[in-house]
């Protein structure tokens, strides 16, 4: 297994362009296969996760060629509706191919995605939503079983105990384009993710509206044609850079971004004392040598994501006070606390919320990488850091981040991949 060693102490410096959005890319691949005809896509991330679903994708039948950052999906030989329990379970994520899978096929059998450190993940609006629309629905030995002779258009209430759900929306919105009649989701993902995979739907026919309010109406159509579609950036890597930046008290610019897609992220650094400067499709970021602490709570979009929770930690780490970080969406996300703690650290938990007490300085040692997010907190607080720190079991970061130490390196990172 690979791991990162890196010496930290050095401000990062310089510009790196992200990637195209992982959380896109996952449910626009899976949304390709609603047509008989080729889709292609650009600015995919070559990742674990896309790897994982192309490699789903052939199992059901379809046609996936990469080429560098493009693939080409033509699902016009679609032959299973199965998807077995040891892929899935390599990847939660691909709960979202249910909604196409049973539109296009009239049936489904799916394995149950597993849990995962971050919490449960159940799945009772994925399965709520589907039945809403006319999916006949048992769980069999731990496979979701479901068919549909066809798909009713009705309205859907996806709101749960922790708010809306962003691939529950996925899926409701992509089997809901080839019902019949009109389908309104009620309480759905604002996600810009979800943005993206509607603006790709209507590329290939669909009719939807209202995507990114929590009122999203669609009309089915008869079929969907093939499309060609570029994904948005990556706001997570984008933000989990501006943090690594912040957290070395460095100075870069982060290109190719859409800086409305973190509001959230940049009212917090400036809220921290940090300098922040955004254009068009570009956010500088000017660090200091100290900043204040802050209070953080994690809500689904536009709020604080959860999936910079982690980041916002490692950064909160070395700040001047007490900062506070309440998980709203996954309450036992944080499995990366005790590694932050063994870097010196000073974090505890009461629940959902837990208390950061800004220390001088971190030190390096070895800590173990767990999930995506949290194993970026660990590199993030290894940069800052004196002295060297190992990061192991980096496949975690492999699942999300495409080409991490090598952007990290051009922003004067002294970090290395070793096998
Ligand atoms: C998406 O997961 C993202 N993954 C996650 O990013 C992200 O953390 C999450 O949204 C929240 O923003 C992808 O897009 C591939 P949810 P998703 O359904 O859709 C509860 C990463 O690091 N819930 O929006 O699975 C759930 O337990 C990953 O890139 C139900 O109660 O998350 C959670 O508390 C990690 N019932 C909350 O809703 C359900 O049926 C939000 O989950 C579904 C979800």
């Amino acid at each position: 297994m690979d791991k990162f060693v890196i010496e930290g102490g050095t401000p990062l410096r310089g510009s790196v362009t992200v990637s195209g959005a992982k959380n896109a890319a996952l449910p626009i691949m899976a949304a390709s296969i609603l047509s008989e005809e080729p889709t292609v896509i650009h600015r995919v991330p070559r990742l674990r996760d896309t790897e994982t679903m192309a490699r789903i994708l052939t199992h059901l039948g379809a046609k996936v060629t990469f080429t560098n950052n493009t693939v080409v999906i033509d699902p016009s030989s679609l032959t299973r509706w199965t998807a077995p329990y040891e892929l899935v379970s390599t990847m939660r994520a691909s709960i979202c191919l249910l909604g196409p899978l049973v539109a296009r096929c009239g049936k489904v059998r799916f394995s149950m995605p597993g849990g995962c450190v971050i919490g449960p993940r159940p799945i009772d609006l994925h399965l709520k939503g589907l039945s809403r629309l006319g999916v006949a629905i048992d769980i069999e030995e731990g496979y979701i079983v479901g068919s549909s002779r066809n798909l009713k258009g009705v309205p859907v209430f996806l709101g749960g105990a922790f708010g809306s759900s962003v691939l529950a929306t996925a899926n409701i919105l992509t089997a809901a384009t080839l019902a019949r009649g009109n389908t309104l989701i009620e309480f759905a993902a604002c996600e810009p993710e979800i943005v993206d995979l509607a603006m790709f739907l209507r590329s290939m026919g669909a009719k939807v509206t209202g995507e990114g309010s929590h009122l999203i109406q669609v009309r089915g159509v008869k079929k969907l044609h093939g499309t060609e579609y570029t994904l948005m950036p990556d706001r997570i890597e984008t933000g989990t850079y501006l943090l690594a930046a912040a957290a070395t008290g460095g100075c870069i610019r982060v290109n190719q971004c859409r800086p409305e897609h973190l509001f959230s992220l940049l009212d917090k650094l400036e809220e921290a004392g940090l300098e922040v400067t955004r254009g068009k499709n570009w956010i500088a970021l000017k660090g200091k040598k100290s900043w204040k602490a802050l209070d953080i709570v994690t809500w689904p979009y536009p709020g604080f994501p959860t999936d910079l929770q982690a980041q916002m930690m490692a950064f909160l780490t070395l700040a001047e006070g007490v900062s506070s970080i309440t998980e709203k969406v996954y309450p036992d996300r944080f499995i990366h606390v005790g590694e932050l703690n063994r870097l010196g650290a000073s974090i505890s938990l009461d629940g959902p919320k837990a208390l950061v007490r800004g220390v001088k300085k971190l030190h390096g040692t070895r800590v173990m990488a767990s999930d995506l997010r949290a194993s970026a907190a660990l590199v993030i607080a290894g940069l800052a850091a004196e002295g060297e720190t190992e990061v192991s079991r980096i496949y975690h970061l492999d699942r999300g981040y495409e080409r991490f130490e090598e952007k990290l390196s051009t922003l004067q990172a002294r970090i290395r991949r070793v096998h």
